[in-house]
């Protein structure tokens, strides 16, 4: 239980702390603890929800004080064939490998399958990472999508109402039909959830398959013209518009 006490102060669990350091994952946070190279005011810790007050408390691993970092945040448009996880069990290519120079540890906000490409935002802002994924919040991720097959306007129309998934309908959605191709019909498709998978599934529930990808927008960020395989760092207005879309819908406490 987090202690109680007149106090205001923030206290943080110690893998948090560490994790927030920038030194690298919740995981690896949790291994240095239980390996015993985590101390807090020079005796040492092995429980990761050790509670522990950063203005007060001197954390070091292997002997070095860890502080918190600034956060950073980032755009990639990642390229279809790089995986989204830190190291891929199979050993292909992750984001990461294009990260060359960020010294600080980010992770991504939201998946994005390993054949889809386009916007990928990295951070070390855990709590705007959180919100803008939590589906209470309903931050709108719009994506290009190629679609196997001539669609209807039938086909559109039940992708804007929802589809039955198996794991529950899907909420309505923004469909814009860009063009017909001779074989595929090319989409503009925004939506408000961040189930796995789901605008391939949600193709696949009106009768035709995702052929390409592409996330464009996250809340009002654009890809816009960074080329592919590249990052930037987003702006300090890009940073508060993405703030402002989580206040736009944020939950009521029960
Ligand atoms: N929907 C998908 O099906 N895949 C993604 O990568 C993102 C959204």
């Amino acid at each position: 239980m987090k202690p109680r006490g007149g106090t205001k102060r923030q206290l943080k669990t110690l893998e948090r702390i560490l994790s927030k350091a920038g030194l690298g994952s919740r995981t690896e946070a949790r291994q240095w603890i239980g390996a015993g190279r985590v101390k807090v005011n020079g005796k040492l810790i092995q429980t990761p929800d050790h509670w522990v007050d950063p203005e007060r408390d001197r954390v070091t691993l292997d002997g070095k004080r860890v502080r918190e970092e600034a956060r950073v945040y980032l755009l990639l448009y990642k390229p279809k064939g790089y995986s989204t996880t830190y190291k891929d069990p199979e050993g292909r290519p992750t984001v990461y490998d294009l990260l060359k120079g960020v010294k600080q540890f980010v992770s991504p906000v939201g998946r994005l399958d390993l054949d889809t490409s386009g916007l990928l935002l990295l951070t070390n802002d855990t709590q705007l990472a959180e919100q803008l994924t939590n589906p209470d919040y309903h931050v709108p991720k719009k994506y290009l999508v190629k679609a196997a097959g001539l669609l209807s306007e039938e086909q559109l129309s039940q992708l804007r109402t929802g589809v039955e998934l198996d794991d529950g309908p899907t909420r309505p959605a923004r469909v814009e039909r860009v063009r017909d191709g001779v074989k595929d019909t090319f989409l503009e498709l925004t939506i408000s959830e961040g189930r796995n998978r789901q605008v391939r599934r949600m193709l696949e529930a009106v009768g035709s398959r995702v052929r390409k990808l592409v996330r464009i927008e996250m809340g009002k960020l654009r890809i816009g013209e960074l080329q592919i395989g590249t990052w930037r760092y987003l702006s300090g207005q890009e940073v508060a518009e993405l703030r402002a879309q989580t206040r736009v819908h944020r939950p009521r406490p029960e």
